[in-house]
C-alpha cells in the first residue's frame, strides 16, 4: 500500500517537474536565447507559406498576414545563428511570387515581396532552399522500401569497435528525412564512442544489461524544448523525437549496422544525471538512447518479438 502511495506521489512530483522544465525552456520563455526562439518562429510561419503552395490549387494571395510577418521577422533575425529560416522564408516568398506571376495576378503585396527579395540577394546568395520542389513516386522499388522496414530488428550482438564518424553523420543525415511538426527539426542527436562514457550512460539507462560491454557506439536522441510552446505542445518533443529515432534506426539498418533502442523511461533525477554525463544542455528533453555498431557476425540471433495480428490493433471505421 505504501509503495502505491509513493508511486502516485511520484507521478505528481514528476509532472510538476515536467511543467517547471517546460516553462523554463519553452518557446515563450524569456530565459531562452532570442535568436533561437526566432529561428523556430520563422520556420513555423515560413512553413505555412510553402505548405499553402504545395496544395492542389493555392488560393490567390493566400496568407497575406503570414507573408508580411515572415518578412518583418526575418529582417530582425540574425542569420549568423543559422541560415535555415532565411532559406526557407526567401525560397517560399520567391515561390509565392512565381506562382502569382504564372497566374497573372497583381497586388501591392507582390511588389513589396519583389523589392524585399532584391535586398536579400546580396546577403544570402541564391539558390534559396525553400518554396516547393518536384517529387516523384517513380524511381524507388516498393519492394526495397518494404524490405528495409521488414528487415529491421533490435540487435544486441554488436562489435564494440567505433564506427567512422563520417558514416555516422551520413546515417544522421538520412534520418533527417524524418517529418517534424512545421519542419521545426527540434530533434538533437548526441553520439558517444568513448567506452568509459558509454558505460556511465548505459549504467544510468539500465536496459542494456547483458550486452552493455558490446556497445561501442551510442546515440542519445533528445529534443530542444524551445521549439515547443503553449499547453497543447507540452508532449510534442516526444512525438517528433520518436519519429526521428525510428528513421535513425532504419538509417542504421541501411548502413548495415545493428542497432537497439534503449528506453529513457526515467525520472528527472536520472534524466539530469544523463544530461550531466553526456554533456547535454539542460533545455533538451531526452527521448531515448540507441546502441549501435557493426554486427558481431553477418548471421546473428535476435529476439522473436512476435507482432499481434493486425486485426487486433486496427479498426476500420465505416
Ligand atoms: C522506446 C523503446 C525503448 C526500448 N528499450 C529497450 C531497452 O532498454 N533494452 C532493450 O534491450 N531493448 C529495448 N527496446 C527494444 C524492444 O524490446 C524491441 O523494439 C521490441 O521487442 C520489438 O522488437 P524489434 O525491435 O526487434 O522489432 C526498446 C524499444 C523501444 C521502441
Amino acid at each position: 500500500m505504501l509503495s502505491r502511495i509513493a508511486k502516485v506521489a511520484g507521478i505528481f512530483s514528476e509532472a510538476l517537474r515536467d511543467a517547471v522544465l517546460f516553462l523554463r525552456f519553452n518557446s515563450y520563455s524569456p530565459f531562452v536565447d532570442r535568436s533561437k526562439r526566432a529561428f523556430y518562429k520563422i520556420i513555423i510561419e515560413a512553413h505555412t507559406i510553402e505548405k499553402g503552395l504545395s496544395l492542389q490549387q493555392p488560393r490567390l494571395l493566400f496568407g497575406k498576414d503570414k507573408v508580411r510577418f515572415v518578412m518583418a521577422a526575418l529582417s530582425r533575425y540574425d542569420i549568423g545563428y543559422s541560415p535555415v529560416p532565411a532559406h526557407m522564408s526567401l525560397g517560399a516568398l520567391e515561390a509565392y511570387l512565381n506562382y502569382h506571376a504564372q497566374a497573372g495576378a497583381s497586388d501591392p503585396l507582390l511588389d513589396e515581396i519583389r523589392a524585399y527579395l532584391k535586398q536579400w540577394e546580396a546577403r544570402l546568395p541564391k539558390p534559396w532552399k525553400g518554396g516547393t520542389r518536384e517529387y516523384s513516386f517513380n524511381g524507388q522499388a516498393a519492394g526495397d522500401l518494404q524490405h528495409l522496414i521488414a528487415s529491421r530488428s533490435s540487435v544486441r550482438t554488436l562489435r564494440n569497435a567505433p564506427i567512422d564518424p563520417d558514416r555516422i553523420v551520413e546515417a544522421i543525415s538520412l534520418a533527417q528525412q524524418a517529418p517534424s511538426q512545421c519542419n521545426r527539426q527540434a530533434t538533437r542527436v548526441h553520439t558517444y564512442q568513448d567506452p568509459a562514457r558509454i558505460r556511465e550512460l548505459l549504467a544510468l539507462q539500465g536496459g542494456s544489461r547483458g550486452f552493455a560491454e558490446s556497445v561501442g557506439n551510442l546515440f542519445v536522441v533528445s529534443s530542444d524544448i524551445c521549439a515547443w510552446g503553449g499547453p497543447g505542445q507540452r508532449n510534442q518533443a516526444y512525438v517528433d523525437g520518436a519519429l526521428f529515432a525510428m528513421c535513425l534506426l532504419l538509417a542504421c539498418r541501411s548502413m548495415g549496422w545493428g542497432a537497439c533502442p534503449l528506453n529513457l523511461a526515467i525520472d528527472h533525477r536520472t534524466e539530469s544525471a544523463i544530461r550531466r554525463a553526456g554533456g547535454i544542455p539542460d533545455g533538451e528533453r531526452l527521448i531515448l538512447m540507441i546502441a549501435f555498431g557493426e554486427p558481431s557476425a553477418p548471421d546473428t540471433r535476435v529476439a522473436f518479438s512476435p507482432r499481434r495480428p493486425p486485426a487486433e490493433i486496427a479498426t476500420l471505421h465505416a
